[in-house]
């Protein structure tokens, strides 16, 4: 079991987490096989035992190249994390080369915390109801994230909006995923605003993090029709596709040094591999 490379105060164990409706029973068994651990006012998961791939991929070898080259990143999620599973894959299939140090969730309750523990990831549970204001809460967000030595922060379903004092301390190191063609339909319910608008064309965005609502400097978008009956499920569905190609895209080329931003546009360097 990882040990988080910073301390925590207060130490108890306890197994309650909850298996989500609909999960597999074959998931139900992983879930169970996580222990949960509650550190002051977080909940870690870890998981008590390894599945093969995850085997392979802790031999001393890859164990030492993970420490010595590999960029290492924080996956912030919400939710079901079917974008973190996306990432998870890449990594594990060799695809993309970095090392998720933590996935860190405002709702502890979040499937996506059950996904990073099945592949053996530090997961945390930080509520940020716990903390009295926004500055509290990512200051200590900011204090879990240093003691990682996290390179980049990826925001995959993140439903918190970041203030000055975390994007700032990430200065261009943090990067989003949106579901739509920024600028257009920012904020929240975007296939909702896209169908009410009537576009014939909506897609997703990646792009780095600044000081606004999905404003940043935009990585890669991709283009998905609008169909005729539409629901706000069958967008989202057909979106969330695309966003598990382009999220893993966009972290590649973050890791491979291929993006240069300059202003408010990204640069995409050549392949030179
Ligand atoms: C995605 O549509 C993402 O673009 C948005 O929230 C959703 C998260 O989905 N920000 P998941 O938790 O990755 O399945």
């Amino acid at each position: 079991m990882k040990s988080p490379p910073f301390s925590l105060k207060g130490d108890f164990l306890k197994n309650n987490q909850r298996v989500p409706s609909g999960t597999p029973k074959s998931n139900n068994r992983r879930i169970k096989s996580l222990i949960c651990e509650e550190r002051g006012n977080d909940t870690f998961h870890f998981p008590q035992r390894n599945h093969g791939a995850q085997k392979a991929a802790n031999g001393l070898f890859a164990t030492l190249l993970r420490m010595v080259i590999m960029k290492k990143i924080a996956v912030f999620i919400s939710g079901g994390g079917s974008n973190l599973q996306s990432i998870i894959d890449a990594v594990e299939s060799g695809y993309l080369n970095i090392q998720i140090s933590v996935v860190l969730s405002n709702d502890e309750e979040a499937f996506g915390l059950t996904r990073a523990g099945n592949h053996g990831i530090p997961a945390l549970a930080v509520k940020h109801g716990d903390f009295e204001s926004r500055e509290k809460y990512e200051t200590r967000l900011i204090e879990i994230l240093d003691g990682y030595g996290v390179d980049l922060v990826v925001l995959a379903g993140f439903m918190r909006v970041l203030t000055p004092l975390f994007v700032n301390h990430f200065h261009h190191r943090i990067i989003n995923i949106h579901p739509s063609i920024l600028p257009s339909f920012p904020g929240t319910h975007s296939q909702k605003q896209a169908l009410d608008y009537g576009v014939r064309f909506s897609g997703c965005t990646t792009h780095f993090v600044d000081e606004g609502t999905d404003t940043g400097p935009i990585i890669i978008q991709t283009v998905v029709p609008v169909l005729p009956g539409d629901t706000e499920e069958s967008l989202g569905s057909r979106i969330l596709k695309e966003e598990h190609r382009i999220f893993p895209e966009s972290l590649k080329l973050w890791s491979e040094g291929r993006i240069l931003i300059e202003g408010r546009k990204v640069v995409i360097l050549p392949d030179e591999s």
